[in-house]
C-alpha cells in the first residue's frame, strides 16, 4: 500500500490531473507539469485559435481570459489554472462585445494577417466588459501588452473605440 502510494506520487510530479472550465465547458485532462496553458489549448486539446507568438510573454498573442482576466496562456503553467474559468477566442463570440470587436476589425481593416487579432480581441473584450466607455488612453493601456507588426496602432484602437460607441449607442435605443 506504502510503496503504491510512494509509485502514485512520484508518477504525479510529472503530470496531474486537472479540470478547467473552458468556454464553458467542463475539460478534465492529465497535463505534464510544465505544460503551459497555450501548448495545452494548441497541442492537447486542438483550440488552434489562440495563437503562440514569443513564447516568452512579450507579443500577447497567446491571450486569454482566466475569470475575467486577461492573462498571457505562454506564461501560465496548465496546472496552475486547475479549477478556472478559461474563455479563448473560440468562446468570446457568444458575447455580444466580442461580436461586434470582431465586426469592427474587419470593417476598420484593424486586422491583415491576423495573427496578432485573437489576442487583441480578448484584451479588447477584457476592457469593454470591465469599462464600456474607455478613453482612447484607456483603449491604449489595456492593449498595451499586444502587438501588431502588420497594421500599426491606430487601426485597433480606433475599431475598439468604434465598438464601445456602437454598443453604447445601441443600447441607448
Ligand atoms: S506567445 Fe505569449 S506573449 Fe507572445
Ligand atoms: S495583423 Fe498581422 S501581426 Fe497584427
Amino acid at each position: 500500500m506504502g510503496a503504491r502510494n510512494a509509485d502514485s506520487s512520484a508518477k504525479g510530479s510529472r503530470s496531474k490531473l486537472i479540470t478547467l472550465k473552458i468556454n464553458g465547458q467542463k475539460t478534465t485532462v492529465t497535463v505534464p507539469v510544465r505544460r503551459t496553458l497555450v501548448d495545452l489549448l494548441r497541442d492537447n486539446l486542438r483550440m488552434t485559435g489562440t495563437k503562440r507568438g514569443c513564447d516568452e510573454g512579450t507579443c500577447g498573442s497567446c491571450t486569454v481570459l482566466l475569470g475575467s482576466r486577461p492573462v498571457y496562456s505562454c506564461m501560465l503553467l496548465a496546472v496552475n489554472a486547475d479549477g478556472q474559468d478559461i474563455t479563448t477566442i473560440e468562446g468570446v463570440f457568444q458575447n455580444q462585445e466580442a461580436l461586434a470587436l470582431g465586426r469592427a476589425f474587419a470593417s476598420t481593416y484593424a486586422s491583415q494577417c491576423g495573427y496578432c487579432t485573437p489576442g487583441f480581441i480578448m484584451s479588447a473584450y477584457a476592457l469593454l466588459r470591465q469599462n464600456p466607455d474607455p478613453s482612447e488612453r484607456d483603449v491604449r493601456f489595456a492593449l498595451s501588452g499586444n502587438l501588431c507588426r502588420c497594421t500599426g496602432y491606430s487601426k485597433i484602437v480606433g475599431a475598439v473605440l468604434a465598438t464601445a460607441q456602437g454598443l453604447k449607442e445601441g443600447q441607448s435605443r
